[in-house]
């Protein structure tokens, strides 16, 4: 079967890390239940694998991607991407749990074996690819506005940069949920496809914010983190679930008690959060935003787009 995977990572260029061909197709444990896979989608977490950031067991040629949609016993599927930490965690907190490829059962490939459990009807007004785009990006993107920052209709949410698979949810998932949502890009272009989403202002980055947010997305990090404590209201909530331009930053910590800010960390979510996207997504009519998609072969064009920082919403694959 044909796959995309590493078998010698590259710090210094992950894109030339990456490999298209052909794989054994994997057993099925009891329990288990194979997939054909239609189309899959990219995260920065495939980069940190092709960059040998990420651990994953055993040797040898190692699947990437989290993402997927399929077929699997005759219905049109979607996996959840996480498998429980060892012992369980009773859906409270996901962070030792372990994404699909971390555990060598990565999804970007014509056949995959995930747990039963892992398969859910995909929701029937979406396309392969853009129920692709669910299981990591919009997971998490859910479980931070609704599970983490509890977002109540009315609410001001402000997304640090606009174009991100995270942040194209979060937008999608607080504007039907009836939050006030504005954003800030360095991009223009990226701007006025935030606001075509839903969103109520745009701004520049780093540009101060009329109106503080009850609730801040943070997924940049470095680049906006002082800026998301700036934007935050007295009492307010900032998530923070990646940080795309760096993971060291800095914080005057007499915002964080005199407005009694909440900070959150979030990581992907649970396979309850995961059911109730499908949900809410299947009852609002949401479409992910889809970059755009290439064939499994031409993955590296999608992995190129990532780096560059151009894209607005998924890179997705089409697998068959
Ligand atoms: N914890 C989890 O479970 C989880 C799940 C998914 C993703 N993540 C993490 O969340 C982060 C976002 O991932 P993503 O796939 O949604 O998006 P992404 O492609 O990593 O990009 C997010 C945004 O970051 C902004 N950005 C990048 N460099 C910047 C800089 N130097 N200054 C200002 N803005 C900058 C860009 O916004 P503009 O171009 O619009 O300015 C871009 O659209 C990543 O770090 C990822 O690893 C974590």
């Amino acid at each position: 079967m044909r796959a995309a995977y590493v078998t010698e990572p590259s710090p210094a260029d992950p894109v030339a890390a990456i490999r298209v061909g052909d794989l054994d197709t994997p057993a099925v444990p009891d329990g288990w239940v194979r997939v054909d896979v239609r189309a899959g989608a990219l995260n920065m977490h495939d980069l940190w694998t092709l960059r040998g950031a990420t651990r994953h067991p055993g040797t040898g040629p190692h699947v990437l991607g989290s993402d997927a949609a399929g077929v699997a016993g005759g219905q049109d599927v979607v996996v959840y991407p996480v498998l429980p930490a060892p012992g369980g965690n009773g859906g409270r907190a996901v962070a030792h749990a372990t994404l699909l490829p971390d555990a060598g059962h990565g999804v970007l490939a014509e056949h995959i074996a995930v747990p039963a459990a892992h398969v859910l009807p995909r929701p029937a007004h979406l396309d392969w690819a853009e129920a692709a785009s669910l299981p990591t990006a919009w997971l998490t993107a859910y479980r931070m506005l609704f599970t983490k920052a509890a977002l109540a209709p009315g609410q001001v949410v402000l997304m640090q940069g606009a174009g991100g698979g995270v942040a194209t949810a979060a937008v999608s998932l607080a504007v039907a949920a009836g939050a006030t949502v504005v954003v800030t890009s360095r991009s223009e272009r990226k701007r006025e496809r935030a606001l075509e989403l839903g969103a109520a202002a745009a701004f520049d980055t780093g540009a101060r914010i009329p109106e503080p947010a009850d609730v801040v997305v943070e997924t940049v990090g470095a680049a906006t983190f002082e800026h998301s404590t700036r934007s935050t209201r007295v009492g307010g909530t900032i998530v923070v679930c990646g940080g795309t331009s760096g993971f060291t930053a800095s914080l005057d910590l007499t915002r964080l008690f005199a407005r009694e800010i909440t900070v959150h960390g979030s990581t992907t979510g649970s396979l309850a959060e995961f059911r109730a996207l499908l949900d809410f997504v299947a009852e609002h009519r949401l479409r992910p935003v889809v970059d755009s998609t290439v064939d499994l072969a031409d993955i590296s064009t999608q992995a190129t787009r990532m780096l560059s920082g151009a894209a607005f919403g998924k890179l997705c694959v089409r697998v068959a």
